[in-house]
């Protein structure tokens, strides 16, 4: 049995993490209009990893016999006017989603509520990925971004990201 507060909180990250798709398919359409489909490519499929996830809180509350209330989805708020704009508010983002997970993983914690504590486990361990991710793509547009050739050889290894479904599976 969740708590009100535990539920209320993964409620509300069903609702982030269908933000954090909607913001990610802005990237890729910043980086389809900019004609770098490696780019948009990344962002594409990173845009499907957060509707898995939101797809995670959903099912796990439901799971739970706890009542899912689906929110309207803001719009994509970030001024993307520079590809490393782009990839910072990437970085940004995943340091805020990090605090939220964090935040319902403390809440877990006062209830003693092991089962979301373990199967939020799952999203601490993906965030530090994610961060990375985001770190790595900045350190190598701050070395290659800036030459052409450099920049296309980048386009070309972002382009050969696939989708993989989530490992958790509930
Ligand atoms: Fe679902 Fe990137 O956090």
């Amino acid at each position: 049995m969740l708590s009100e507060k535990v539920a209320v909180l993964l409620n509300e990250q069903v609702n982030k993490e269908f933000y954090s798709a909607y913001l990610y398919l802005d990237f890729s359409n910043y980086f389809e209009a900019r004609g770098l489909d490696g780019f948009a490519n990344w962002y594409k499929i990173q845009a499907q990893e957060e509707r898995d996830h939101a797809m995670l809180f959903y099912q796990y509350l439901q799971n739970n016999n706890a009542k899912v209330t689906l929110e309207a989805i803001a719009k994509p708020d970030k001024v993307l006017d520079s590809d490393m704009t782009v990839l910072k508010c990437g970085l940004e983002h995943e340091l805020y989603v990090t605090g939220l997970i964090n935040a319902i993983y403390a809440a877990a914690y006062e209830d003693k509520d092991f089962r979301t504590m373990q199967f939020l486990d799952w999203f601490v361990k993906e965030q530090g990925e994610e961060e990375t991710n985001a770190n790595d793509l900045i350190s190598k547009m701050e070395l290659f971004g800036s030459d052409p050739k450099s920049l296309y050889m980048l386009n070309s290894e972002l382009a050969g990201r696939t989708y993989s479904a989530p490992s958790l599976v509930l």
